[in-house]
């Protein structure tokens, strides 16, 4: 009865409903507790309340239930402690709370349970990671971003040999990621942007080689970007920006990857060729670095997929602006040159119908300003001061 209900209050369940075992009253209207008739339910196998607008604590009687494998409580507003849970359930493989009020510790019965799925995101749990977590050996998915965690990302992470979605973002964790996270072989997505975590990323590493998504940024890691990071075949999406990243390049040879983000690291040396080699290129982002060196404008039309190219404030660039080629940046919507002490106009010959923004200041361009500049219809920004909130999505 999912999305179809008018009632503001969860109705009882009384004895004679213990047979139910698949109860889902997601997406209605519901406000108040959850009665205490619920525990009636011992049948349950699959509870779902999601995406109401439930309050109170959870009580400790849904952890109670001897054959509940899913419980879905998320999208709500519930507030108190995680319950203790007692051996009892460890039938629960799946289990939702995130988009709630809780808060406290994250409990160490939690690895009381059999959990595959957890997701305890948008909370306001504090204290560290207990590492009994991890003895959660079946997780495939967790979720525990968007809290208030703090201390070190226990190192027994490499327990979870199925975890093929981490998310530790935006909370307080501090300290070194372990190297214990980089060799888990199924992991697809990892997220531990937004936090404290230093230190240099390990030069070898055995995992990863499912990796679509690797989200760093916002922290403040240091060292060089090790060769293994610029080459991992499935990944899509690389965020290292607003980091302490120093060194060179090395030659990039993610193929698929279809967003770089490098932006407000240390880097130094070349803009490696390669790069333009990455066809499914959106987003190229490698601003406020000491990137220096030449580079060749035209290289720019071999990535046809481009929206979003800033290379600002890199003063050591030299940009190569001569052009032959009859290119076609179909798809280029937001291009920043600014700060980068470029003395010549880029040639564009006006097959840019989609550049919106376009952000050439503090330069030190001289002479004509080309004919392009005017052709271009759709370009609303043309100014020193780029604006954020305007100009990104
Ligand atoms: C459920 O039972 C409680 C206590 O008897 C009562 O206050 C509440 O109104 C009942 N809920 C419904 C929907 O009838
Ligand atoms: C829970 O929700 C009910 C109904 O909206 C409200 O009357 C009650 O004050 C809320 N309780 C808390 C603790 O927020
Ligand atoms: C369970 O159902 C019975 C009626 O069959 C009811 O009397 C009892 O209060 C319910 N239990 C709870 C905890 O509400
Ligand atoms: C859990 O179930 C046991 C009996 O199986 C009962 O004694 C206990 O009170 C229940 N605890 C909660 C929190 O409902
Ligand atoms: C959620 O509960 C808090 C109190 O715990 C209350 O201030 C807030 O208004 C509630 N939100 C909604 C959407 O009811
Ligand atoms: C869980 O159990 C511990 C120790 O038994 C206790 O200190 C704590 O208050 C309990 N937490 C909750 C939310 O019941
Ligand atoms: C990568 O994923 C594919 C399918 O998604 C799977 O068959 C393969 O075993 C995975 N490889 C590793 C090393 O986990
Ligand atoms: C990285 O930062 C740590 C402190 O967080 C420091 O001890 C170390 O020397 C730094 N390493 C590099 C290569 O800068
Ligand atoms: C680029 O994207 C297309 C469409 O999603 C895909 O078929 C192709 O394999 C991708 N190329 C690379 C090098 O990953
Ligand atoms: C460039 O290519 C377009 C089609 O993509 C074509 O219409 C145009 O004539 C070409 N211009 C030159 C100078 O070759």
């Amino acid at each position: 009865m999912s999305n179809c209900l008018q009632d503001q209050q969860l109705p009882n369940f009384s004895c004679s409903v213990v047979s139910l075992s698949i109860l889902d009253l997601s997406d209605n209207y519901f406000q108040g507790p959850i009665p205490s008739s619920f525990s009636n339910l011992t049948c349950i196998t699959f509870l779902d309340l999601s995406n109401n607008n439930l309050n109170n604590s959870i009580p400790s009687s849904l952890f109670n239930f001897s054959h509940l494998t899913s419980l879905f409580l998320n999208d709500n507003n519930f507030s108190g402690q995680i319950p203790n849970i007692s051996h009892k359930s460890n039938t629960l493989e799946e289990l939702d709370l995130s988009n709630n009020n809780i808060r406290g510790e994250l409990l160490s019965t939690l690895s009381n349970l059999q959990l595959s799925y957890l997701d305890l995101s948008s909370n306001e749990l504090s204290g560290q990671i207990p590492s009994s977590l991890f003895d959660l050996t079946q997780l495939s998915y967790l979720d525990l971003s968007s809290n208030e965690l703090s201390g070190q990302i226990p190192s027994s992470l490499f327990d979870l040999s199925q975890l093929s979605n981490l998310d530790l973002s935006s909370n307080k964790l501090s300290g070194q990621i372990p190297s214990s996270l980089f060799d888990l072989t199924q992991l697809s997505y990892l997220d531990l942007s937004y936090n404290n975590l230093e230190g240099p990323l390990p030069n070898k590493i055995t995992g990863l080689s499912n990796l679509t998504a690797l989200f760093l940024h916002d922290n403040l890691v240091n060292g060089t970007i090790p060769s293994w990071c610029l080459s991992l075949q499935s990944l899509l999406n690389l965020d290292l920006s607003y980091n302490y990243f120093t060194g060179q390049l090395t030659t990039i040879s993610s193929y698929s990857l279809e967003t770089l983000n490098l932006d407000n690291n240390k880097l130094h040396g070349d803009i490696p060729e390669s790069i333009f080699n990455l066809v499914n290129i959106t987003y190229l982002l490698l601003s406020s670095n000491s990137f220096s060196g030449f580079v060749k404008f035209s290289l720019l039309f071999e990535l046809p997929n481009l929206r979003f190219l800033d290379l600002s404030k890199n003063t050591q660039i030299s940009l190569n602006c001569e052009s032959n080629a009859n290119y076609t940046l179909s798809r280029l919507w937001a291009l920043d040159l600014s700060h980068i002490d470029l003395t010549e106009f880029p040639k564009l010959s006006g097959q840019v119908p989609d550049l919106r923004f376009l952000d050439m200041s503090n330069n030190k361009l001289g002479g004509r300003v080309p004919n392009w500049l005017f052709e271009i219809n759709r370009v609303r920004h043309l100014e020193d001061n780029w604006d954020e909130n305007e100009g990104f999505e």
